[in-house]
């Protein structure tokens, strides 16, 4: 599966963050041990950057694969801060954890996505979606998996999905964003880019209307598609993601949408229909990040 030129081994480790190993990182694991990367495993749990802990950290690529993405947007810019490579970097794992500052990025770049408006209220959030009309879709700032991810179909819905997210415990959780709704139901899309190369697209189907693998969607292969390949690769680039999962849905027009940029990408389905090894493609950014890392003079 590995077609591609490899860089040697770095002198220097590889940092690994994770708190919990899935599928993606057992393949990571495994191909940085092909490869006899030395490795170095770090939990974001156990990670107080201590004085006597942060001088290792100068230099060293540190891949995130940190399943929360508060903990992991923390940890990126903590060990930036400490001199240390995380891929992706602070900012673009801050962005591609918020779908509200995702948005403005993708539209600053020119990249198509649903038009989606802020709600700070349940007020605002009203008037949103019925400007927009029915359906329309509420989400949350950040989570995955489609988590309260909620299609509006009529003002009831509304009202009580807006109360629900104004009980919720904080400022944060209470906004949501509103988004035009785009052929819900419809089958969506998963393409995969790491660094400025779409490594394919994979088409996700579900009985729910939210095509998320972790909620049952089933995968097939996308056929080559040079509008796909162009838009993952412009919106990863749009928030600064190296390594980015993008996900888009297909217009009444033919077009395409993209939705949000997921900068910890899960890949089992997408390894399992195209025979791409991601993990592979994964490891090499994170070795020629390293030979690119220039020792201080
Ligand atoms: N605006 C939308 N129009 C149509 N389907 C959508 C829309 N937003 C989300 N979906 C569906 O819900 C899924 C989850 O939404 P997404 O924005 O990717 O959030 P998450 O981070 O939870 O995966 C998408 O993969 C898609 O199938
Ligand atoms: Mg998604």
């Amino acid at each position: 599966m590995n077609d591609h030129a490899q860089a040697p081994a770095p002198a220097q480790p590889v940092g690994l963050l994770l708190s919990t190993v899935r599928y993606e990182e057992r393949r990571i694991l495994s191909e940085l041990e092909r490869r006899e990367i030395a490795t170095v495993r770090m939990d974001p749990r156990t990670m107080s950057f201590a004085p006597e802990n942060v001088a290792r950290l100068s230099g060293m690529t540190v891949l995130n694969r940190e399943i929360s993405s508060q903990r992991a947007a923390l940890t990126a810019e903590s060990l930036e801060a400490f001199g240390a490579h995380p891929l992706n970097d602070a900012t673009s794992t801050r962005l591609c954890g918020n779908k509200w500052s995702t948005y403005l990025r993708l539209t600053q770049h020119g990249v198509p996505t649903p038009l989606t408006m802020l709600a700070p209220s349940p007020e605002t959030g009203k008037k949103a979606i019925e400007s927009l009309g029915y359906p329309a879709v509420v989400k949350p700032l950040s989570a995955s998996w489609g988590n309260r991810v909620s299609l509006i179909t009529d003002s009831y819905a509304a009202d009580a999905v807006l109360e629900h997210c104004a009980a919720l415990p904080s400022a944060v959780l209470r906004t949501v964003i509103v988004q035009e709704a785009v052929q819900p139901g419809n089958p969506d899309i998963r393409g995969i880019v790491v660094d400025g190369r779409c490594l394919g697209a994979i088409v996700r189907s579900s009985s729910d209307w939210r095509n998320n693998v972790a909620r049952g969607a089933s995968v097939a292969q996308h056929p080559p598609s040079e509008e796909i390949d162009r838009l993952c690769v412009r919106a990863a680039s749009a928030v600064g993601a190296r390594i980015a999962g993008v996900d888009l849905v297909e217009s009444a027009d033919g077009g395409h949408l993209v939705l949000e940029v997921n900068s910890r990408v899960e890949f089992q389905g997408f390894e399992s229909v195209t025979g791409v090894d991601v993990a592979a493609a994964i490891v090499e950014t994170c070795v020629s990040e390293t030979a690119d890392v220039k020792e201080p003079v």
